[in-house]
């Protein structure tokens, strides 16, 4: 197992670092087609709408190309201790509202509930936006991924104690999807690690991104758990933790 996990690794690694400069040179040449297509003179309407959707079809699929082997780079400096974080203040409402909006248009099947339990003050945070963004996208695909067109998915956000006197803003994303098995819940955030689709159906990935989340939150001091019983269309329930900033460390 060990030694598959790391011949797995080896391969992310290459692939990584291999694909990066033939994609970006792609999705360039893509995008200056599209541009030149539009300069074409008497071109009818017909060839020239084929061209548009053929350039744009390769641009979208380069893209999601690109997302894939960035997680692979991303992968591959977690193994190697090799990301550090940006820090900045960040307002989680801000960041869960902007991802929420941007996967609407992504997903306009699923119904995205977000609800925001009362706070009396805003859920300040210190830590690196574009991982924070990667960790609430991640989960947030997930439930999309693993859960009917028509399912409702939920977004809450709340106050907590971590019991060490430390306060926490709690983000919970709850699906209506197939579940997870109560014995596979241990080794979900485990690398390259998929859980045996108890619905029946077959879905694509690589079981990268909740090893991505569960390393990026312990990087901010955060937490991650997974609530499921395991029975399909009542789902699973992602529930992570990160330390709210306090009053006096905004002034300092
Ligand atoms: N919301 C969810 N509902 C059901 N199963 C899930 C959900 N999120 C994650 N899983 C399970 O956890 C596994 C690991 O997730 P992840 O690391 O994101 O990898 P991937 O999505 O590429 O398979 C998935 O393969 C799936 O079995
Ligand atoms: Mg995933």
């Amino acid at each position: 197992m060990r030694e598959s996990n790391e011949l797995k690794d080896e391969f992310l690694a290459i692939t990584a670092h291999e694909f990066r400069t033939p994609l970006t040179i792609i999705l360039a040449h893509s995008q200056m087609m599209a541009r030149l297509l539009r300069r074409i003179p008497n071109l009818d309407l017909n060839t020239a709408s084929r061209l548009d959707e053929s350039i744009s079809s390769v641009e979208t699929q380069t893209r999601q190309l690109t997302n894939i082997v960035n997680t692979f780079l991303e992968v591959t400096r977690l193994n190697r201790g090799q990301i550090t974080l940006a820090r900045e203040i960040i307002d989680m409402e801000e960041l869960i509202a902007e991802s929420v909006n941007n996967h609407r248009t992504t997903s306009t099947l699923h119904a995205i509930s977000y609800t925001i339990e009362s706070a009396k003050r805003a859920y300040i945070v210190n830590g690196d936006k574009a991982r924070l963004l990667q960790i609430f996208a991640n989960l947030l695909q997930n439930a999309i991924k693993y859960s009917p067109p028509e399912g409702v998915i939920t977004v809450t956000l709340k106050q907590m104690s971590n019991g060490e006197g430390q306060s926490m803003v709690e983000v919970s994303i709850q699906d209506q999807g197939i579940g997870i098995p109560k014995d596979a819940q241990s080794r979900l955030f485990e690398r390259f690690y998929r859980a045996p689709n108890i619905a029946g159906g077959q879905t694509r990935g690589v079981g990268l991104g909740l090893y991505i989340v569960a390393e990026f939150l312990r990087m901010h001091s955060g937490t991650i758990r997974v609530e499921s019983r395991g029975i399909p269309g009542e789902g699973s329930r992602f529930i992570f933790t990160l330390p709210l900033l306090q009053d006096e460390e905004m002034r300092s």
